[in-house]
């Protein structure tokens, strides 16, 4: 459906042409004095400059030869210029009625060219526990995710697992002095590896921090976990084989993390898949005169003319021919080009590596790995601090295990349900799951992806104020009222609204199409918040001061079912972009 905005500013346009005006003028924004209209229409002040003409004589005529039309109940000329506008109530009946028979969909239309998008997001080091650095990732990548599927993108999601660094080489290095007798170790071994790991995910949760500890004391110990990188990236076969059971033993356990929090991946692919590329990659860019040796190192320039500040040579590979985290990001482009060859890719990463994707990006372009004209977009997003504004640990100042952060939430959310006392301790467990899920992800979503922000778990859990929880018991409180009404009401229209909550309401609903077009072609998830917010204290509002089920007339009060379940509806196609349930009850 088009959207309101575009309705009216049709209607302004061709009344700037019929008056004499160029229609660019026509520029139509929501009212910033809701007080006085709806909508305004600013125009008549620059178009006054170009016609040499009083902008209140412009305003006026406009006004004048709107009045006459359907969807507008008034429009004013107002000093120095504005025009104000109200929209008929029946006209924003009418286009509510329009989505809410587009069922699924709420007058939202599908990109018309959809694109290929691959988002590489989640970001997760194997062998490492998440920890809430990467907890930003996989919300913020998650939610644009869904928004682009939802605009009608074919979008591919792949979590570009950290498993090629120097923490595979710690974990063998410790692996190989615990256990030295498995045949990993043993070079002169040409049988069949076993296909038991020999650690579980807690043995490597143990192993990983214990060699990083020993690493940073240790130069001996470093040197070895370096040489046995080393030997890993080039092919080892025992390394390779126990590669193979980090990955597997890890993977098993990302996938239960990531399910918890409603991250879902379409690829499991990661740094390691990218090494059968890379020997091709660097020929080609020697070959075409990219790539040249600078102190030891292979290195493509990236500078450009325009640029403010110094962007250092794109690095490819180190002087000791060793791979490097650029080369895997640049190789793996590679196999997404074959595989997939997107007309985007979207990078949700913390934006402390937005130079080095600056590098990346431009590396990929000049030296043809990426054609010209695909879309490379940067998601820099911001740190997640404590209240003391540094960024978030845990009170005996270590880092933040994800799952524990996670746990904390639900057993304060879960006390909180069981204070209501409506609940068994059953429903209460499973309903402070999603709540709380609501909670860390709105808490997070709402503020601006590149801002830092206070994760306030006390306010983020609250049910009152711009939270996930205040979200969802509006949902839940709309959910009662339709199930108190128990009939159907599916044959009602949605009311001409006659007071101006019920209004208001509506014209939060009828901006549901734009919202989302906003946030799709932003890339900014804190949109629908935005909007989700508005509309739910809208409703709240409406609620507060009209009597729904007391009703006695019986056609007024489907009708204003009728209306409840739509902005139910909307409410939950947002937050379902956003990634995350709505219980039955709370
Ligand atoms: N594993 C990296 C980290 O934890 C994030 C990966 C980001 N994605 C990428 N393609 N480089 O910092």
């Amino acid at each position: 459906m088009k959207e309101v905005l575009d309705l009216i500013k049709q209607e302004l346009e061709a009344s700037f042409e019929a008056n004499g005006y160029d229609k660019k003028y026509a520029f139509v924004s929501l009212s910033n004095r809701p007080d006085l209209c709806e909508y305004q229409c600013n125009g008549a002040l620059p178009a006054a400059k170009e016609y040499h003409k009083a902008p209140m004589e412009i305003a006026e005529a406009i006004a004048a030869s709107l009045q006459s039309k359907d969807a507008f109940e008034s429009v004013e000329a107002c000093k120095p210029g504005f025009l104000n506008i109200k929209l008929f109530p029946s006209f924003v009946a009418a286009y509510l009625n329009d989505m809410a028979r587009d069922t699924g969909r709420y007058g939202v239309e599908e990109n018309k060219a959809p694109k290929t998008v691959i988002i590489d997001y989640g970001g997760a080091n194997v062998a490492k526990p998440l920890h809430v650095g990467h907890l930003r990732s996989a919300v913020i990548g998650e939610s644009i995710k869904r928004l682009k599927r939802f605009a009608g993108d074919k979008v591919i999601g792949d979590v570009h697992l950290g498993d090629w660094g120097l923490q595979m080489g710690l974990i063998i290095t410790e692996l190989s002095e615990r256990k030295p007798d498995l045949c990993y170790f043993d070079e002169a071994y040409d049988g069949e590896y076993p296909t038991e790991p020999p650690f579980t995910i807690s043995d490597l949760e143990e192993i990983y921090p214990t060699a990083s500890g020993k690493s940073k004391e240790d130069e001996e110990f470093k040197a070895r976990a370096m040489k046995a990188t080393a030997e890993l990236q080039q092919g080892r076969r025992g390394y390779r084989a126990l590669l193979q059971h980090i990955l597997n033993v890890s993977v098993t356990d990302l996938k239960k993390n990531y399910d918890s929090l409603n991250v879902e991946f379409d690829l499991w692919k990661g740094e390691s898949d990218a090494q059968p590329y890379i020997p091709d990659m660097v020929q080609k860019m020697k070959d075409d005169g990219f790539a040249y040796i600078s102190e030891g190192a292979l290195v493509v320039d990236v500078k450009e003319d325009t640029d403010k500040k110094e962007i250092p040579p794109c690095m490819i590979l180190k002087s000791d021919g060793a791979s490097l985290y650029n080369t895997t990001d640049l190789a793996t482009m590679v196999w997404r080009e074959k595989d997939y060859q997107p007309d985007e890719y979207v990078y949700v990463v913390d934006k402390r590596q937005e130079l080095y994707f600056t590098q990346v990006f431009r590396c990929a372009k000049k030296t043809g790995i990426v054609p010209k004209d695909t879309a490379l977009t940067f998601v820099g997003f911001g740190t997640m601090n404590g209240k003391d504004g540094k960024p978030f640990k845990t009170r005996e100042g270590g880092v933040m295990r994800l799952s524990n952060l996670i746990s904390e939430i639900n057993e304060k959310m879960y006390a909180k349900i069981m204070e209501n006392g409506t609940m068994s301790e059953d429903e209460a467990k499973r309903t402070a799951q999603i709540v709380g899920l609501s909670a860390v992800k709105y808490g997070d979503l709402s503020n601006q992806a590149s801002k830092d922000y206070i994760f306030d778990i006390d306010r983020f859990i609250s049910f009152e104020g711009n939270t996930g929880p205040y979200i969802l018991y509006t949902i839940v409180r709309i959910k009662s009222i339709i199930a108190k009404y128990g009939k159907d009401f599916g044959g009602f229209e949605i009311p001409v609204p006659t007071t101006e909550s019920e209004k208001n309401l509506e014209l939060e609903l009828a901006k549901f199409n734009s919202a989302i077009r906003g946030a799709y072609e932003e890339t900014a998830p804190h949109r629908i918040c935005a909007y989700i917010y508005d509309l739910a204290n809208a409703f709240n509002h409406f609620y507060h001061e009209t009597r729904i089920l007391a009703m006695e007339d019986e056609k007024k009060k489907g009708e204003y079912i009728r209306l409840l379940a739509l902005t139910k509806d909307v409410l939950e196609t947002c937050t379902d972009i956003l990634g995350f349930d709505v219980p039955e009850r709370m």
